[in-house]
C-alpha cells in the first residue's frame, strides 16, 4: 500500500469511547504495541455485521482492542486471555466504564497452556499474541470457533520483518509462513489477507 494512504485511512476512524486517545498516548510513551484504530474499527463493524455475541481475544494487553471488540458487540460474552494479570485487571476497569452489557471472562496466563479454559462455539477470535506462537495458537484455537465463525490475526507483515529473509524475527516469520502454507493446503477455510494496518488475516471456519 502507498504509505501516504495510511493517514488518510486512519483519519476516518474515531475511537468510540472517551479516554481512548489518552490510553493510546500512554501506550506510545510506554512503547506498548496496540492495534491500529483502522483495525479496531474494522473488527467492530465485522462483529456488528456478523451479529457476533461470543468473542475471544488472545493477547488483550490492557484492553484497548477489547474496547473496540465490546463496542462492536454492544452486549454479549467477551473472553480475554493475557499473560499478565494486572493488564487484565486494567482491561476490566476500562470495559466496566463503557456501560455496555458485556459478560466479561478473564483468563490469565499463556494462551498455549489455557485453551482448555476457553469456551467453544465462539463467533470470533482475535489473535494478537507474541508472533512466535502464531501458528501453534491458531491451530489450537481454531476448533473453538463455531462453523462459519471468524479467526482474525493481526500483524501478519510483522512491521515489515516478513519481507526480510535475513532480518530479525525469524521465528515469527517462520510461524507466519507456516500459517499461510497451512491455509493454502486447507482451502475449505476461506481466508483473506488484507493490507490493512500491519496486515490482517481473516480465516473462516
Ligand atoms: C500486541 S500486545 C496486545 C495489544 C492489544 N491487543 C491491544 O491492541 O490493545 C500483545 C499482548 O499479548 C500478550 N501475550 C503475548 N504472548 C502471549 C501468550 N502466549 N499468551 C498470553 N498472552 C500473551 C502480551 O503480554 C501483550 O500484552
Amino acid at each position: 500500500m502507498n504509505p501516504l494512504a495510511e493517514p488518510i485511512i486512519n483519519s476516518l476512524v474515531r475511537p468510540p469511547f472517551v479516554g481512548m486517545d489518552e490510553l493510546r498516548r500512554k501506550a506510545e510513551a510506554d512503547k506498548f504495541p496496540l492495534i491500529d484504530d483502522s483495525i479496531g474499527a474494522f473488527l467492530a463493524s465485522q462483529i456488528r455485521l456478523m451479529g457476533a455475541k461470543r468473542v475471544l481475544e488472545l493477547g488483550s494487553g490492557f484492553g484497548y482492542s477489547a474496547l473496540w471488540l465490546a463496542y462492536g458487540m454492544q452486549a454479549g460474552e467477551l473472553w480475554l486471555c493475557e499473560f499478565h494479570e494486572h493488564l487484565l485487571e486494567e482491561a476490566k476497569a476500562h470495559l466496566d466504564k463503557t456501560g455496555l452489557i458485556i459478560n466479561l471472562n478473564l483468563i490469565s496466563g499463556n494462551v498455549m497452556d489455557n485453551v482448555s479454559k476457553m469456551p467453544v462455539n465462539l463467533d470470533l477470535i482475535f489473535l494478537d499474541i507474541d508472533k512466535k506462537f502464531y501458528f501453534d495458537a491458531f491451530l489450537k484455537t481454531l476448533p473453538l470457533l463455531r462453523d462459519g465463525g471468524l479467526l482474525v490475526v493481526d500483524n501478519l507483515f510483522l512491521r515489515g520483518r516478513l519481507f526480510e529473509p535475513d532480518g530479525k524475527k525469524q521465528m515469527a516469520r517462520e510461524q507466519v509462513f507456516l500459517l499461510l502454507d497451512w491455509l493454502k493446503q486447507n482451502p475449505k477455510h476461506h481466508s483473506q489477507l488484507l493490507p490493512l494496518g500491519d496486515g490482517l488475516l481473516l480465516v473462516e471456519k
